[in-house]
Parts: C-alpha cells; sequence; structure tokens
C-alpha cells in the first residue's frame, strides 16, 4: 500500500487526540495545508477553547495577509471537533497530542489500533516519551512513529521525526512527505529519551531555573543574556513559562529516567514552582506574571 499517496492533503484526513496547544495548532497546519481533521478530545470545553483559538490564530495569518479570509473559513471549516473517538475510524493518520505521561498515551494508542484501518499510520507528538514503547502496544509497531511538533506549532518549522525501533522505512518517508506537504521541515532523528529538542533543551532551562535558585542572576538576567548574547527570541525562562513549567518538569524526569544520569534532575525550584500551580504562562504565572491575555509580562515569581 502506497502510504504517501493516500495522504495527499484532499484526499483523506487526519485525526488529532488531545485539543490543548499543540493539538489546536496541529489540527490547524493540517486543515491550512488542506486535509480534513478530526480533532478529538475527551473535554467538549477543551474543544471549544481549540475551536476559538484556531479561529483567532488564523485570523491572525488572515491580517498578515498569509492566508485570505475565504481559505481561512475553509481550513476552519475542515475541522472536526468531537469527543467522540469513533469519528477516527477512517482516518489515515492519527497524530497523539495528549498530556506527556506514558500511561495516557498507553490507552490512546491501544484505543487508536483497535479503532483505525490496519494501514494508518498512528504518530505521537510527544516531546520525550519512546516512540519504541508506544509501539510496542500496538499490533502496528512498524506503523508507528513520532511527529514531534513545536508551539506555537503554525509558526515553527521544525517537525523532528522520530523513529523508533520497529518503525518501517515506508512509514518514515509517508510521514516526512506529509510534513513537507504541511510546510514544514522534517528532520530525522533515532528513539532516544528527550530526542534532540528536548535532550538538549531541557538542561539549558533546568541549568537556567539553577542560576535563579542560587541566586547569580535574576530570572530576567539569565533571559537578557540568552536574548542579547546568543539571539534567542525568548531567553530559557521565558521558553520555559511558554513550554509550561509542569512540562519542563516532566520532560526532565523522563531524560532522568531513561539516561539513569543524575545530571537532568529537576531543579528544586521548578518542582515547587509547579506544586504551587505556578506553571508559567498558561496559569497566569511562573518566572514571569502574565496579568492578563495579551498583555505584556511583569518581572518576578
Ligand atoms: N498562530 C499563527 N501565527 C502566530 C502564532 C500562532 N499561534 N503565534 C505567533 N504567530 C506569528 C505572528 O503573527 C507573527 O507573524 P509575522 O512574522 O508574519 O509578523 C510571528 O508569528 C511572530 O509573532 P509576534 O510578532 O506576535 O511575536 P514575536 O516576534 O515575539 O514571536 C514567537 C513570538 C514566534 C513565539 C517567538 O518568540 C519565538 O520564536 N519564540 C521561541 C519559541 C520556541 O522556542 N518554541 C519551541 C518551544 S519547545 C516546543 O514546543 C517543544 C517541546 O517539546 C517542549
Amino acid at each position: 500500500m502506497d502510504l504517501q499517496a493516500a495522504m495527499q492533503p484532499g484526499v483523506d484526513s487526519v485525526g488529532v487526540i488531545g485539543s490543548g496547544t499543540m493539538g489546536s495548532g496541529i489540527a490547524h497546519v493540517f486543515a491550512r495545508a488542506g486535509y480534513s481533521v478530526v480533532l478529538c478530545d475527551v473535554s467538549a470545553d477543551a474543544l471549544e477553547r481549540a475551536r476559538k483559538s484556531i479561529g483567532a490564530n488564523l485570523s491572525r495569518e488572515v491580517k498578515k495577509q498569509k492566508l485570505t479570509e475565504a481559505e481561512a473559513e475553509a481550513a476552519l471549516a475542515r475541522i472536526t471537533c468531537t469527543t467522540e473517538r469513533t469519528l477516527l475510524g477512517k482516518v489515515r493518520l492519527a497524530v497523539e497530542a495528549a498530556t506527556e505521561r506514558f500511561e495516557l498515551k498507553r490507552k490512546i494508542f491501544e484505543e487508536l489500533d483497535a479503532l483505525l484501518p490496519a494501514n494508518a499510520i498512528l504518530a505521537s507528538n510527544t516531546s520525550s516519551i519512546s516512540i519504541t514503547r508506544l509501539a510496542a502496544v500496538t499490533g502496528r509497531p512498524e506503523r508507528v512513529i513520532g511527529m514531534h511538533f513545536f508551539n506555537p506549532v503554525p509558526v515553527m518549522t521544525l517537525v523532528e521525526i522520530i523513529r523508533g525501533l520497529q518503525t518501517a522505512p515506508e512509514t518514515y518517508q509517508a510521514v516526512e512527505s506529509i510534513a513537507r506537504a504541511l510546510g514544514k521541515t522534517p528532520v530525522e532523528v533515532n528513539d532516544a529519551p528527550g530526542f534532540v529538542s528536548n535532550r538538549v533543551l531541557m538542561p539549558l532551562i533546568n541549568e537556567a531555573a539553577f542560576a535563579v535558585m542560587e541566586g547569580v542572576a535574576t530570572a530576567e538576567a539569565v533571559d537578557q543574556v540568552f536574548q542579547l548574547g546568543m539571539a534567542h527570541p525568548m531567553g530559557p525562562l521565558t521558553l520555559a513559562d511558554f513550554i509550561g513549567l509542569d512540562v519542563c518538569v516532566d520532560i526532565l524526569r523522563v531524560l532522568q529516567e531513561g539516561y539513569g544520569d543524575p545530571k537532568y534532575r529537576p531543579c528544586p525550584l521548578l518542582v515547587r514552582m509547579v506544586d504551587a500551580g505556578w506553571l508559567g504562562r498558561k496559569s497566569g504565572r511562573g518566572f514571569y506574571r502574565y496579568p492578563a491575555e495579551g498583555a505584556p509580562p511583569r518581572a518576578g515569581r
């Protein structure tokens, strides 16, 4: 079966499981490229928020003249938001973008494996969990792959494509050509905890948190060093707030467990902030405060 031919925009539909920031961004870029999308979540409220945010982000692209009004409307109309997983029964590709917990993803992969056509590809947007382990819970391990997008998905051009030990070359090729059809640049990576992106990024964020915890510098100073000295668009602590401090701690734990190396232990300050519910931008407070949607961040934890 020629998977590449089967996945041309307008020919088939894709499923996206999880309608948070990443899931809605992924649905946005597939719909914008002409695919029909079934966006699935257990929460109807989350789906409602996702539809609004996709609509707002498409409008932003209209304002920037990247899309016409009609193209944005057509893209939004291609997305079906549903709590009903059985609607995924005909999709040829599913991209799971649920919370970063293995047990949750395992359940979703078992369910998708039972629901989707035998030749469908199951991809995960996991940022650190083993694709090989996820593949092993399905009856189609050769059709399981990592498709790791970056936030904000409509803007960031990278898709880190992760081959599990069992991933077939045709699955890799199909997903690579789909990533290109989305206007993204695929980069091939083998399965290892954190892949490349988070194996390198999370120790940077963690070390930045240690520097703040130890009083070496303020969060603003640490961020300025990276923005002004290394031309990063956001300093590491602004980026941590953007990603979510809970997500950073979860990924660091995956790295610590996966490599058995204490160098990945999450900084106690990060852990305490997560315990306090200071999760970054999404909770209104992290290394910075986010007083209201769209307002500039204020300094101070
Ligand atoms: N949808 C559509 N367009 C969007 C958007 C969205 N959600 N968010 C921003 N944009 C567009 C804006 O319209 C703007 O477009 P133009 O260039 O045409 O003007 C452009 O993106 C830049 O946005 P802004 O001008 O509003 O703001 P900015 O210049 O400060 O850039 C940023 C914002 C793109 C987020 C930039 O700060 C940046 O690149 N930050 C780093 C982001 C990053 O590192 N992401 C990866 C996180 S790690 C991850 O996701 C994976 C993981 O596993 C943890």
